[in-house]
């Protein structure tokens, strides 16, 4: 059942190209120029006409959802807030028809998530669902929605479902920014082609598997861990660090990297591994400047990287690279090398991988 992986978290770390693959195909028509989504295309006036866009989720899912406003606000321009299922219920938010609310989980039974999307309903928004268990309660409860494929994930920490939600919400972000006519044919063509390039490009971040384990090793006995990445990689720190803590319970955070200096910097000596994401699109030089800053305080740096870097590559201590994409598509590459570091640490402190402890799959209670 495992097929052939030891854990299922790794087989599901393997699976990514296909399973991203398996969410775009059918929606995405690069060579007719249009993405086909039935929820979408159904309720595309509630979408065109929205005040803003809120999202509601927990855990990996509200890194998706913080993902995705990077893109809405980028690609669509649509103001996009993201919030916490937990707190978004119980904060008397102001709700209108004019907003609709577009609820992530991969499991379809969070208990918070589910609630808040009773409340946004009672108030009048249109309530849109990306799911991957299908016919779950949140895909029962929301007024429309779009499936991600990923197939059944078994492992506790969440893996394919966090780049196959990524991608949903990037169709659904490229889909209106086409309809509202802030996309050129040619800039959509762009996209629609790169998306199509992702599968592949994560499995050639997959053939880093050995490296990450050697980094593995020379950190499984960490007691902290620092993950920083700025505009669309901030939300994959933070993801990072969910994943490593979740599972190998070792402390980390999560931080952009620009915060470093207001506060977490004070953290920093020979014994802090920070994690750096820092492809050669977006902030790059900033990220350069960060990464000094944590050399001259002595922080060994693991940096992930554009194929081909040099600058990160001369100041870190390991780098991981991956290929180069499109800015916005960065998340689903970066992602993978930090999935994997986790794995592996955790597999080599003897870590219920599938299984840690004091977490359950789906949280069905508040
Ligand atoms: O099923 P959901 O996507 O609603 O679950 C949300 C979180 O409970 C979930 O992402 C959790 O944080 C994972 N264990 C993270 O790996």
């Amino acid at each position: 059942e495992k097929g052939g992986y030891d854990h299922f978290m790794l087989k599901e770390i393997y699976e990514q190209p296909r399973a991203i693959k398996d969410t775009y195909r059918g929606r995405l028509r690069a060579a007719q120029g249009i993405i086909k989504m039935a929820g979408v295309d159904e309720n595309l006036e509630k979408f065109l006409n929205a005040n803003r866009i809120i999202i509601v989720a927990c855990g990996t899912s509200w890194h998706a959802g913080l993902v995705a406003e990077y893109i809405f606000e980028d690609l669509a321009r649509i103001p996009v807030e993201v919030e916490y299922a937990s707190e978004f219920r119980y904060r008397n938010p102001v709700i209108t028809d004019k907003d609709v609310l577009i609820a992530i989980s991969q499991s379809g039974e969070t208990a918070d998530t589910l609630a808040a999307i009773k409340l946004a309903k009672e108030r009048g928004a249109f309530v849109f669902g990306v799911c991957n268990v299908v016919g779950s309660s949140i895909a029962r409860e929301t007024h429309a929605g779009a499936y991600t494929h990923a197939g059944p994930e078994i492992g506790v920490a969440s893996t394919k479902a966090f780049t196959t939600q990524i991608t949903v919400l990037t169709l659904l972000a490229l889909k209106l920014a086409k309809e509202k006519g802030e996309f050129s044919e040619s800039k959509f063509h762009e996209f629609l082609s790169e998306l199509e390039n992702i599968p592949s490009k994560v499995q050639t971040t997959l053939a880093s598997n050995p490296l990450v384990e050697v980094i593995a090793q020379a950190y499984k006995d960490s007691d902290n861990c620092l993950y920083l990445g700025r505009g669309y990689n901030f939300p994959v720190a933070l993801e990072g660090a969910l994943k490593l803590k979740e599972i190998s319970y070792i402390h980390a955070e999560g931080y952009p990297a620009a915060e470093m200096k207001h506060g977490p910097i004070a953290l920093i000596d020979d014994q802090m591994p920070v994690i750096v994401i820092a492809p050669k699109k977006g902030h790059y030089e900033k990220v350069v400047s960060n990464i000094q800053e944590i050399k001259s305080r002595k922080g060994k740096i693991i940096a992930i990287v554009t194929a081909g870097d040099r600058q990160v590559t001369d100041l870190a201590d390991h780098v991981i690279e991956v290929p180069e994409t499109i800015e916005s598509l960065s998340p689903l590459l970066t992602t993978i090398p930090l999935q994997l570091l986790s794995y592996h640490i955790a597999v080599m402190r003897g870590c219920n991988v599938d299984q840690p402890r004091n977490l359950a799959k789906s949280v069905t209670v508040e």
